[in-house]
């Protein structure tokens, strides 16, 4: 049994922020942020009405839809995000809540930018097993929640944009369709380069004795309560050191694509479209340049909604496919790399 994308979908907010709006909350300028990142506007929600299973909601009836299925159909969920509606329950259950589907399991996924090829992973294990026949899953983020829209927080916050976009996989009995092969990997020596610490039940010290990295912001926080000293030293957003993780990027990136050509006993030329986790349009570009993919084999997106994590990569599969540029039969490859440090990548017979 193969698992197949039966139906996709995407969602993002209505409201765009451009580069030059964000000129006006912090020391940066949008010729900075497009020859760094490629980035040129993102999408931010409507605070406290839209959240993340609300976007997830939005994408997840759009997927169903074109499933030719009904919410009631759907036997499982995968949900991954890094910026949940709570900290507890994770966005899963409350999906299903907006679905009107009580008593299927909810499974929430926690492997940032790597999210959605670690969901549709382990959704696919689940169908080649028989377990289950239609999986929704789902990446979904509302990063304008919690990024630090000072200057101190600019290499991060100029990136980050919401979003959410969902797939139903199938059940198939096409061994020749779906996804062939995914392959999953993560190296935890790097957790601290791209986190968000509190509210958390770390302590800045433990940390360290771990192995850890030694944030200088917090040296001993950490509290699942955040405290007046969090706020006062302003501990309380995403860090990410940027050249450290772009570095890794570079190399894990073709590696999880070169690890899933070889499973599928195929070379890069054979990828008919590559869909890389929407990082940083620089990063797209040397991957690209690596495997010598035309520009008509790699989509990029990450011009209009930035840096989406979990969300990225459904979203910019299923603007491609809504474009006509991936065809029934062709080989589709969707790679990603980003914070734990996490990889993988998964290839798709469309
Ligand atoms: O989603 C997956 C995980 N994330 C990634 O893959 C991101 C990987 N990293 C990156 O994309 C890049 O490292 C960034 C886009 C985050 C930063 O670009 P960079 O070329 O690596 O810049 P940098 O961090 O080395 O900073 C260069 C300079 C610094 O100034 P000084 O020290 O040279 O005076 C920064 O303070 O650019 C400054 N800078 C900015 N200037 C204007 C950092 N952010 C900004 C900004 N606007 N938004």
């Amino acid at each position: 049994m193969n698992a197949k994308i039966a139906g996709i979908g995407f969602f993002v907010p209505e409201r765009i922020v451009t580069n030059e709006e964000l000129t006006k909350l912090m020391d940066t300028t949008s010729e900075w942020i497009v020859e760094r990142t490629g980035i040129e506007e993102r999408r931010y929600v409507e605070k406290h009405k839209e959240t993340t299973s609300t976007l997830a909601a939005e994408a997840a009836k759009i997927a169903i839809e074109r499933a030719g299925l009904t919410t009631q159909d759907i036997d499982f969920i995968v949900f991954a995000t890094l910026s949940p509606d709570y900290y507890f329950p994770g966005s899963g259950v409350l999906l299903q809540r907006h679905l009107g589907i009580k008593g299927i399991g909810c499974l929430d996924v926690r492997t940032q930018c790597t999210g959605f090829i670690y969901a549709i992973s382990v959704a696919d294990q689940y169908i080649k097993t028989g377990m289950y026949k239609n999986i929704l899953v789902v990446g979904a983020e509302v990063h304008s929640a919690g990024l630090d829209f000072t200057t101190r927080g600019r290499n991060v916050s100029v990136i980050f944009g919401d979003g959410a976009g969902a797939v139903v996989l199938q059940a198939t009995e096409d061994e020749t369709k779906g996804i062939l092969t995914t392959n999953l990997h993560a190296d935890g020596e790097y957790a601290e380069h791209l986190a968000f610490f509190n509210p958390g039940t770390h302590g800045g010290a433990f940390l360290k004795d771990q192995g850890g990295l030694d944030y200088p912001n917090e040296p001993d926080l950490g509290g699942m309560h955040l405290t007046q000293e969090m706020l006062d030293k302003e501990a309380i957003y995403p860090h990410m050191n940027g050249r450290y993780v772009f570095k890794h990027a570079v190399e894990k990136f073709p590696a999880a694509i070169e690890e899933a050509c070889e499973a599928v006993g195929c070379t890069a030329d054979d990828i008919n479209m590559l869909i890389p986790h929407q990082a940083n349009l620089r990063i797209t570009q040397m991957i690209q340049l690596k495997f010598g993919f035309e520009d008509e084999r790699v989509y990029n997106n990450i011009q209009k909604y930035g840096n989406t994590t979990a969300a990225s990569i459904p979203i910019a599969l299923c603007e491609a496919w809504e474009k006509g540029l991936i065809k029934d039969g062709d080989l589709v490859c969707l790679a990603a790399f980003g914070s734990g440090f996490t990889w993988g990548a998964a290839m798709i017979r469309w």
